[in-house]
């Protein structure tokens, strides 16, 4: 690298420290080991939006059981989805497996190296075309997620906003001057691992940062007010009422629509609104012909579970119905056995009542 001009010195002591801190201190985690291109597409796709925490349980189960992109291409949706039960987002899953079958189709059932043919698999937006890339091909592409817009905005005190587009086109394009074309991969992953250990949204172990000599808003003693904060509106609240209605010994379940929320998961009866008993055994009279004041309905409590731009608040019943309603029960969903509830994917929403 030249080191000719003061900036070019500079830079090249940012990303020679950067990397120096990493050798040193990067976290020792399984996709590390053994990297391939489909297992880093994998362990990506499973730490966007989730900690590294959640995910070390979940990577070595999803490849384990799908090896390589065939496995995954041929395996059914609710196969898949089950795997992902619990790690919340689950449009990344169906993503991974609409990726895989466009890997088979198109590509030989191999990711290809060349970041524009990356780019066109279903799933693979510019951060994880960045990623697989950069990590598992050594080439020299940024990959911006929100780690590296906070590191970039604080070491520069720039007031953007993490959020908008045009932060993300200003901090690509100041990653791709700093990336060191000998370790393109390790500079990446060590903004990553920066983002989580040092540089992190709150409290910021700045005396820690192999980078602080270089951070303007270190200089400033403003590290927080990087990057700018956005307006925040409040998040809608949906209400929600839950059955978990019991025909015999079986579970009334349904299956959600294979777009919007929850897409293909399974979720038990859901009245929108927060109904009272009473309110629920004129619910079950609409659909079964001998509800009565007998009915076995027990309240099972209160839940809430937050989305990224929705919020359930939900209220649950449990409700005891004799094995003979079970044909009645079809207006509502599907009843299963104990067995096959076990094995069925369910939206973590719903997980206080499952
Ligand atoms: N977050 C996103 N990708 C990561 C990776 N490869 N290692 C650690 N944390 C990450």
């Amino acid at each position: 690298m030249e080191l000719t001009d003061p900036a070019r010195k500079e830079l090249a002591s940012i990303s020679s420290a950067l990397l120096s801190w990493f050798y040193e201190n990067h976290r020792d985690l399984p996709w590390r080991n053994d990297r391939t291109p489909y297992s880093t597409w994998i362990s990506e796709a499973m730490l966007q939006q989730t900690r590294v925490t959640t995910v070390l349980d979940y990577y070595p189960r999803f490849l384990k059981r799908f090896p390589d992109p065939s496995s995954l291409a041929k395996a059914s949706e609710d196969e898949v989805l089950k795997l992902w039960e619990g790690l919340g987002y689950y449009s990344r899953a169906r993503n991974l497996k609409r990726g895989a079958e466009y890997i088979c189709e198109h590509f030989g059932g191999e990711l290809p190296s060349d970041p524009d043919l990356l780019i066109r698999i279903p799933g693979i937006g510019p951060y994880m075309q960045g990623a697989i890339a950069s990590l598992a091909y050594d080439i020299a592409i940024p990959a911006v997620d929100g780690n590296c817009i906070r590191i970039y905005c604080r070491l520069h005190s720039l007031p953007l906003v993490a959020s908008e587009q045009s932060t993300y086109k200003e901090i690509y394009q100041r990653v791709e001057e700093d990336l060191p074309k000998d370790a393109p991969g390790d500079f990446n992953e060590a903004l990553m691992d920066l983002g989580s250990l040092i540089c992190t949204p709150r409290s910021p172990k700045c005396e820690a940062c192999p980078l602080h000599e270089n951070c303007s808003a270190y200089l400033l003693g403003k590290q927080e007010d990087f990057p700018a904060k956005k307006e925040k509106k409040e998040t809608p609240t949906e209400d929600h009422t839950i059955l978990k209605i019991y025909v015999g010994n079986k579970i009334i379940v349904k299956k959600r629509p294979a777009s919007g929320l929850l897409a293909g998961l399974y979720e038990l009866v859901d009245i929108p609104g927060i109904l009272t008993d009473s309110e629920v055994r004129a619910f079950l009279k609409e659909h079964f012909s001998g509800i009565d004041r007998d009915t076995d309905i027990r309240p099972i409590g209160k839940s809430r579970h937050v989305f990224s731009h929705l919020k359930w608040n939900m209220l649950g019943y449990e409700v005891h119905l004799p094995a003979s309603f079970e044909k009645e029960a079809a207006s509502l969903g599907d009843a299963v056995s104990p067995k096959k509830y076990e094995s069925l994917a369910f939206a973590s929403a719903i997980r206080a009542y499952r």
